[in-house]
């Protein structure tokens, strides 16, 4: 049994409203819904937070993130920007898991950089709320072979 850590970046509280040509119908309410029903399934525990501030992030990572094997990051435009949530996470030296709802190589030029990027164990892009999903079982596999990428042999 693992503890998962979910956080939410800046604007994702507006999922289900906001530019859901690109982000979909789901509610980040309804996201939580379905991670927490699918970690209990599995046995592990988990807590997902969302915040429109950086700090308040930086917070969470430092404060938060040593008691989780895990965290599944969606940093949403902090992504492109801050140095400060990379710097947290190496800080903790936590597994991450970023997370896109869309697939931010088919947007603007200034999408496809990731401050994460080369410090997570992978990434998962373009499925909408699947997304989340879809990391939250590539979670289960990490948590599973004790924190380390699964190799495929
Ligand atoms: C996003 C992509 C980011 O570029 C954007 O700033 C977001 C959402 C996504 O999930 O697709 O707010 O992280």
């Amino acid at each position: 049994m693992g503890h998962i850590l979910v956080l939410h970046g800046p604007n994702l509280n507006l999922l289900g409203s906001r530019e859901r040509h690109l982000y979909g119908h789901t509610t980040l309410l309804d996201i939580h819904q379905r991670l927490q029903q699918e970690a209990a399934q599995a046995g592990h525990t988990i807590d997902c937070w969302q915040s429109n501030h950086e700090g308040e992030l930086v917070d969470w990572i430092q404060q938060r993130g040593p008691q989780a094997n895990i965290l599944l990051l969606n940093p949403a435009a902090y992504t492109h920007t801050s140095v400060a949530i990379r710097d947290a996470i190496l800080a903790v030296a936590i597994p991450v898991i970023e997370i896109h709802l869309s697939n931010v190589h088919q947007r603007e030029p200034f999408r496809r950089h990731s401050y994460i990027a080369d410090i997570a164990v992978g990434q998962v892009v373009g499925f909408g709320s699947h997304s989340y999903t879809l990391a939250l079982q590539a979670a289960f596999q990490l948590l599973q072979h004790g924190g380390e990428a699964p190799s495929g042999h």
